[in-house]
């Protein structure tokens, strides 16, 4: 059967860094409330003109190299975010435009901090379908230009950045040795919108808006929803806790992150964490664990590789590969 294997991966983060002593200086915050209530040490800040598209195409660049492929070997582009250049078009189509792309399609998901999770389940299908061949997955956010600079329970937890990898359709036995993307969960449920939002678009405000959150509601939801669509993922396959090599959940926080894995039994040296110097970069997260856990040696070809990750909407969702 075909599978989408994973070809490459590569990221990009903005030049500035931006620590928890910074922020300290202009809202009323500290490093240590941050680090101990989130985990979060320093984050990236994309420059000012440094645009989504900017960050997408830099991580697509770094991915295309690692699999060791050109632009024009992809027929598809599926680019999670919720910090978009333009309202349209889709930030995929300029990434498209500037990777010299004619070929195929390209299109924008938006389940905010779910967007890689959902961007890798849309993809795996119309490459599993037959219909393309390979495809960029790609997490871009600048969540710096959404945030209120003033509110200090939101403007401490965003960071900037972008992830991408390449995936290819390749036939596989069809056992349990295969190689690629094995099974995705999606979730959403709506009613859950005023607990994570930004209070502005184009047919609400007509303005840009900020994020807004309850962020205790948030942590009371998250770790339940997260462990559900894993357990869903295990179901599906056979694996487990015992049997994966790598759990990169997305990178909201520290003990989200801690919760979830002690909730499902991993152990925590298969847990990969970029949350302290990354922040919540949204979709970017977990691409950017990838690369990060891929370039230092940790993830190797056959290790089996668990993904999770909650956010706006509530939207939230499980993907099992072997890389
Ligand atoms: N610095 C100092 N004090 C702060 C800060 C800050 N940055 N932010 C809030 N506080 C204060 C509050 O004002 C409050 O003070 P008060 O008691 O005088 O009113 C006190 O700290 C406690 O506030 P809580 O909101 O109750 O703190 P909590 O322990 O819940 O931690 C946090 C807040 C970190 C946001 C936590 O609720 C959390 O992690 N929630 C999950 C939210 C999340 O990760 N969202 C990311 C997007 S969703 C996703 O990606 C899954």
């Amino acid at each position: 059967r075909i599978r989408s294997v994973v070809k490459g991966c590569g990221s990009y983060l903005p030049a500035e860094i931006l620590t928890n002593d910074d922020l300290a200086k202009t809202v009323d915050t500290s490093d240590e409330w941050i680090v101990q209530r989130t985990g979060i040490r320093s984050r990236h800040i994309a420059a000012p003109g440094e645009m989504t598209s900017d960050l997408a195409t830099a991580a697509a660049k770094a991915a295309l190299a690692d699999a060791g492929l050109d632009a024009s070997d992809i027929d598809l582009i599926v680019l999670g975010t919720s910090t978009p250049d333009n309202t349209f078009p889709a930030t995929a189509t300029s990434v498209q435009a500037a990777l010299g792309i004619t070929n195929g399609f390209a299109f924008d998901v938006q389940a905010v901090c779910s967007g890689f999770v959902y961007s890798l389940a849309i993809a795996d299908k119309f490459l599993t379908s037959g219909q393309h061949r390979r495809a960029l997955v790609i997490g871009a956010e600048t969540f710096s230009r959404i945030l209120d600079w003033t509110d200090r329970t939101t403007c401490v937890l965003f960071g900037d950045g972008a992830g991408a990898v390449v995936l290819e359709a390749v036939e596989q036995a069809g056992t349990s040795e295969d190689r690629g993307v094995l099974t995705t969960h999606l979730r959403s449920d709506g009613r859950h919108k005023a607990k994570l939002f930004v209070d502005g678009g184009p047919s609400s405000t007509g303005t840009t808006g900020h994020v807004r959150m309850e962020g205790r509601e948030v942590f009371r939801h998250a770790v339940g929803m997260i462990t559900d669509v894993i357990h869903d993922a295990f179901e599906a396959t056979g694996e487990s806790a015992e049997t994966i090599d790598w759990f990169v959940p997305h990178q909201a926080n520290r003990r989200i992150i801690d919760a979830s894995a002690q909730k499902l039994g991993i152990a925590p040296e298969k847990v990969v964490v970029t949350v302290d110097h990354h922040g919540n970069t949204s979709a970017a997260s977990i691409p950017l664990a990838l690369a990060e856990a891929r370039a230092d040696g940790r993830i190797a070809e056959g290790d089996l590789v668990l993904l999770e990750a909650m956010g706006g909407g509530f939207t939230w969702g499980s993907a099992l590969l072997r890389w």
